[in-house]
């Protein structure tokens, strides 16, 4: 194979996703693997997962780079918080553990930063200067900030306290599930308030609202009276994917720069 392609893994709770992305085209190279996550997925559980994941698409990736999304903190490689996975996570020097299974460089990034990512480079944020503040509405509530297209990594403001709620508790679209809360009850009582909120924390530019339940976007996003602009993300389930592979690309370069110097 004369082109490799970056390898994005977006690990997520209920799949470990995976796919090669061709970076000129802002979308997966090859068919994406999808393998369940473990059901006690303890970091050791899901790297084995991510090493399936890896050697699936060995030959496609030549020796480029690996990126890993997962959805806490992750600083200098480490996780640091556990909101919605299991807490054993926390300290886990997650790159170090990929890396001496692997073999590889690997580069792990939070799960939200990543969508923004791909958001930013080839979806509904591309040639958006100024803030955006991307959030991604699932299980929790994942946002990634950007100054004129740079990324502030691990914004966390998915837990700013709204009404004196921790604001993925009430906000996330698994609390409209969970609740059977109708669209119109989930925007005007949760989005409403927690959109409104930080607007007035950030004044951004323009939200993108990412996360599966974009795809009904015209149900929710028009009844939100808010003064910044607010549109939906536009890669759907494949940005944190792409997003990984872009920040995976972009460290090894600057890596590489910094060994050269
Ligand atoms: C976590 C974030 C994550 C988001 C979406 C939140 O509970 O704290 O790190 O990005 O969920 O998965």
């Amino acid at each position: 194979m004369s082109t490799a392609y970056p390898l994005g893994i977006d690990v997520g709770g209920s799949g470990i996703k995976g796919a090669p992305v061709d970076l000129e085209a802002g979308d997966f190279a090859t068919k994406r693997l999808r393998i369940p996550t473990p059901e006690v997925s303890t970091p050791e559980a899901v790297c084995e997962v991510i090493a399936q994941v890896v050697d699936h698409f060995d030959e496609v990736r030549g020796s480029s780079p690996i990126g890993v999304t997962i959805p806490g903190v992750v600083q200098h490689g480490v996780v640091k918080t556990a909101a919605n996975i299991d807490k054993s996570w926390i300290g886990c020097e997650i790159e170090t553990l990929l890396e001496d299974r692997l073999h590889h460089d690997v580069v792990v990034v939070n799960d939200a930063d990543a969508a923004g990512v791909g958001e930013l480079h080839f979806g509904a944020a591309k040639g958006h200067d100024g803030l955006v503040v991307v959030t991604t509405l699932g299980t929790g509530i994942g946002t990634a900030i950007f100054n004129e297209g740079v990324l502030v990594p691990n914004s966390e403001l998915g837990h700013i306290v709204v009404d004196g709620h921790d604001a993925e508790t009430r906000a996330a679209s698994s609390v409209k599930t969970r609740e059977e809360l109708s669209y119109e009850e989930w925007a005007t009582t949760r989005l409403q308030p927690y959109y409104r909120a930080l607007e007035d924390l950030l004044w951004p530019d323009l939200f993108v609202v990412g996360g599966g339940v974009s795809k009904d976007s015209e149900e929710f996003l028009p009844l939100l009276d808010i003064r910044t602009p607010i549109v939906p993300a536009e890669l759907k389930n494949r940005a944190g994917i792409i997003g990984a592979a872009v920040l995976a690309t972009k460290t090894q370069d600057a890596r590489g720069r910094h060994t050269e110097d």
